[in-house]
């Protein structure tokens, strides 16, 4: 049984133990054009040939190969991450101007003005301690030098395609992670996650909600993308594996009575924020 509690205690394994389905279903999103909140962040960072960034929470490489390919061969990428499983799969693909460590972003072991930006996808609603890792982040960052960040927005499943209510009584409970509660809250909403990166001295903050529609082609594809979910996942392997399969038919069978045979679109947003260090 993984281990539960703090967020410490629960990411990085679920994390590391489900790397490459992750990894898999996220470059999926990309190259479908349908990740728009880490394509904004990207976006929003206004790199240059040259750059030196960081990735925190930098998982299988997701944006830290995008991020190096624009910055060239005389730039260089860091990214950083909790997840040996992650980082194990980043740096099998990683190109000459890429490094990966393992480190906390909350306790970053860099020295004060390192890089010209930072950059963050879906992850810092992870940190227990916010205020901290966003201070860490400025501190990284040089005078002037750019952060983006994407967060996770609000998801609004039609009918019959709401997850929680499909594994309900399939899945025993998510783990309990009482120490982000407070980021949750300080991150879930544009307002909110601005006064956030505004209190931690930033300058020039811009926070925005875009749409992240979700599409997915049929029953069994939707089951299979959702239980690379974080929670989802932790969920089912709190189960004997042989109860696995079972519990995949039976999702999908529901899947199709409730809401047919897809395909089938949920809409949902992202939290995009940027600015600098003054
Ligand atoms: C949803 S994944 C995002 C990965 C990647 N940035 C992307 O956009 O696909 C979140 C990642 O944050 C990492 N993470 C969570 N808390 C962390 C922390 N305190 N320090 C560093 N990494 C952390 C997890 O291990 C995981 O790989």
């Amino acid at each position: 049984m993984p281990g539960a509690g703090r967020a410490k205690d629960v990411v990085p394994g679920v994390f590391s133990r489900h790397a490459l389905p992750y990894r898999d279903r996220v470059a999926g999103a990309l190259s479908r054009h349908e990740a728009r909140g880490r394509l904004a962040a990207v976006a929003a960072l206004a790199l240059e040939r040259g750059d030196r960034i960081v990735d925190l929470g930098c998982g299988p490489g997701t944006l830290t190969f995008a991020v190096a390919e624009t910055v060239g061969a005389n730039g260089h990428v860091v990214g950083v991450d909790l997840a040996d499983g992650m980082l194990r799969l980043a740096r099998a693909g990683a190109p000459p101007n890429v490094s990966l460590a393992r480190m906390d972003m909350e306790r970053l072991g860099f020295q004060d003005a390192r890089f010209d930006a930072a950059v963050c996808g879906h992850a810092l609603q992870f940190c227990p301690d916010l205020a901290c890792a966003l201070t860490e982040m400025r501190r990284v960052l040089r005078p002037g030098g750019r952060f983006a960040v994407s967060l996770p927005g609000r998801t609004s499943p039609p009918d019959g395609l709401r997850l929680q209510e499909l594994f309900a009584d399939l899945l025993p409970p998510a783990p309990a992670m009482t120490d982000t509660e407070a980021t949750a809250e300080a991150t879930g909403s544009a307002a909110r996650l601005q006064s956030a990166l505004v209190n931690a001295g930033f300058d020039g903050v811009r926070t925005v909600e875009v749409d992240e529609p979700v599409t997915h082609r049929t029953p069994e594809e939707m089951v299979e993308k959702s239980l690379t979910w974080w929670e989802l996942a932790w969920r089912l392997e709190s189960l004997p594996a042989e109860r696995h399969a079972g519990i995949r038919a039976e999702a999908v069978a529901r899947l199709r009575a409730r809401a047919g045979d897809g395909p089938f679109q949920i809409p949902g947003t992202n939290l995009v924020a940027s600015g600098r260090r003054p």
